[in-house]
């Protein structure tokens, strides 16, 4: 069985999680649900990022202690495992000791690309990285508006800029595959423009005593990203020297790091070259998708216009909330939230589209009371038009590309509504049941092959869309499975998806 690793950013742990970070984390979800049902073996990580200043500061802010603060959030974001309904495997603290004895591990791997100087430079504390001058903006932060720190001090560097040719060829020959082409293309003019050395410890004062120690220097603390990013290995146990590590990292081909577009740099320069030094495997995909904003604008505690995962889902429930973070817009591209969107969305696609097309068909063979297990034999029409749309549904899922994937389904979910108005089965099963749909008597006694063929078609076609959309909507298609499977005695309706009324 082939192996696939694939993780998702780990977070920070200043503030509750909203609906950014959900919507990675759904995605991964459904990538991940998607390989396990093509019997791949998979190993799926997710976890929090515990050691930045700005959980210093939010403590400060809350009066109580930094530990504190992260157990507090933390517990907000691994509880996104059973709201959203998420498969990961593992999940990784960078408080635990598993992490730190991966972290220091990784540090002294790298000790020849390491050396000490005095400096000075501009510090951004929410993006927790320097900034040149010239790439602020009207001296501010590009990314948060605000003004960087100014940093002077002695600290340790690791030579980013003996890697530039090594990291360059290595993503122009897709060995560390990055998507989509747009980002590898701004990832190699970075590459391109000159690597320079970076900082990587901040001395333990400006780290208020908070982080990992430098091994053998306790007056610093491993600069944050350093000890975040080696999360990927030491979930697996590189602190230990673990089997695990060896099987699902340096034997393995299909690793998979799903990330925002924001954090790209780090896992596309730092990240390669941190483990080119260490001498340890490579990522092979990283996926960059783009964000999500809420009417237009950027969420901020400061606008007030947060979405938090826990409030959509208490109202819509969890199937509706994934299905529209996937399906609203490329995963690769930015995206808007609005209630109005998720809502006629949700009547679109769901109550009005499948919610409607299966009840109709089950009505209908309910009403024929036709035996589930009865017959393969199905309508070509159909059959090679599901064939096409497999095909179709296994690329854009293999590049992961859910939003087009949902919309391969949909059109395959259109052509049984349409193969249904062209062949009317009702008046066939209403003409042997005169007195009505509904009531027939002696159901196994006249058979119609016609009727049997055309519903026989249908429910393949059901079948194919549950099997499809169940890493969207595990929950429900589960229930739609269970319906299918006892259809002979159902009394009342599935009403999978009941219309919302605004
Ligand atoms: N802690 C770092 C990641 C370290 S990975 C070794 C971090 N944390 S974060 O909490 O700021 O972001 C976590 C993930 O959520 C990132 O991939 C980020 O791009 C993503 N998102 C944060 N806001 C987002 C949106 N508004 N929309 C979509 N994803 C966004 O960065």
């Amino acid at each position: 069985m082939s192996k696939f690793y694939l993780t998702t950013a780990i977070d920070y742990v200043n503030a509750s999680p909203h609906i950014g970070h959900a919507m990675e984390k759904i995605l991964a979800d459904t990538i991940s649900r998607y390989k396990r049902l093509k019997g791949e073996e998979v190993l799926f990580l997710a976890g929090t990022d515990e050691h930045s200043l700005k959980n210093v500061r939010a403590a400060e802010k809350e009066k109580i202690t930094v530990k504190e603060l992260v157990d507090k959030y933390a517990g907000k974001f691994y509880g996104l495992k059973e709201i959203l309904n998420l498969s990961f495997d593992d999940f990784i603290r960078t408080t635990e000791k598993r992490h730190l004895l991966g972290v220091q591990k990784l540090w002294s791997a790298c000790q020849n690309d390491i050396y000490k100087k005095s400096y000075s430079g501009l510090y951004c504390v929410d993006c927790e990285e320097f900034y040149k001058e010239r790439e602020l903006i009207n001296g501010l932060c590009p990314e948060h508006k605000t003004k960087p720190e100014l940093i002077k001090e002695e600290n340790y560097f690791f030579r980013l800029s003996k890697y530039q040719t090594q990291l360059k060829k290595f993503i122009e020959k897709d060995e560390v595959k990055i998507i989509p082409e747009t980002r590898k293309n701004e990832v190699l003019s970075f590459i391109n423009s000159g690597l320079e050395d970076i900082c990587i410890s901040r001395s333990s004062k400006r780290a208020s005593g908070w982080g990992i120690d430098v091994p053998n220097d306790k007056s610093q603390k491993i600069w944050v990203w350093f000890d975040a990013l080696s999360n990927y290995i030491n979930a697996l146990g590189y602190g230990e020297n673990s089997e695990k590590f060896n099987d699902w990292w340096q034997k393995n081909k299909n690793k998979l790091h799903i990330v925002g577009k924001d954090i790209l740099r780090f896992h596309a320069v730092y990240w390669p070259a941190i483990l080119l030094s260490a001498n340890l495997s490579l990522p092979k995909q990283i996926f960059a998708h783009g964000f999500i904003k809420v009417n237009g604008q950027k969420m901020s505690k400061s606008l007030g216009n947060v979405i938090h995962p826990y409030e959509l889902v208490e109202k819509y429930g969890t199937d509706a909330v994934r299905y529209f973070l996937l399906a609203e817009f490329p995963s690769v591209e930015d995206g808007d939230f609005t209630y109005e969107k998720l809502e006629n969305k949700y009547n679109a696609d769901l109550a009005n589209g499948i919610g409607n097309l299966f009840e109709r068909i089950f009505a209908m063979a309910i009403s024929y009371k036709y035996n589930y297990d009865d017959s393969d034999d199905y309508d070509s029409e159909i059959k090679d038009f599901q064939e096409k749309t497999e095909v179709v549904y296994a690329e854009k899922m293999n590049n992961h590309q859910l939003y087009e994937a949902a919309i391969t389904i949909f059109s395959f979910a259109k052509k049984l509504d349409q193969y249904i108005n062209a062949h009317e089965p009702w008046r066939l099963i209403k003409s042997r049941h005169p007195k009505g749909v509904g009531t027939p008597t002696e159901a196994s006694e006249d058979k119609n092959p016609e009727v049997e063929k055309i519903l026989a078609t249908l429910i393949f076609g059901v079948e194919k869309i549950i099997l499809w959309l169940k890493p969207f909507m595990p929950s429900k298609m589960e229930q739609a499975e269970k319906y299918l499977k006892n259809l002979n005695s159902q009394s009342g309706k599935l009403n999978l998806f009941p219309r919302l009324n605004s």
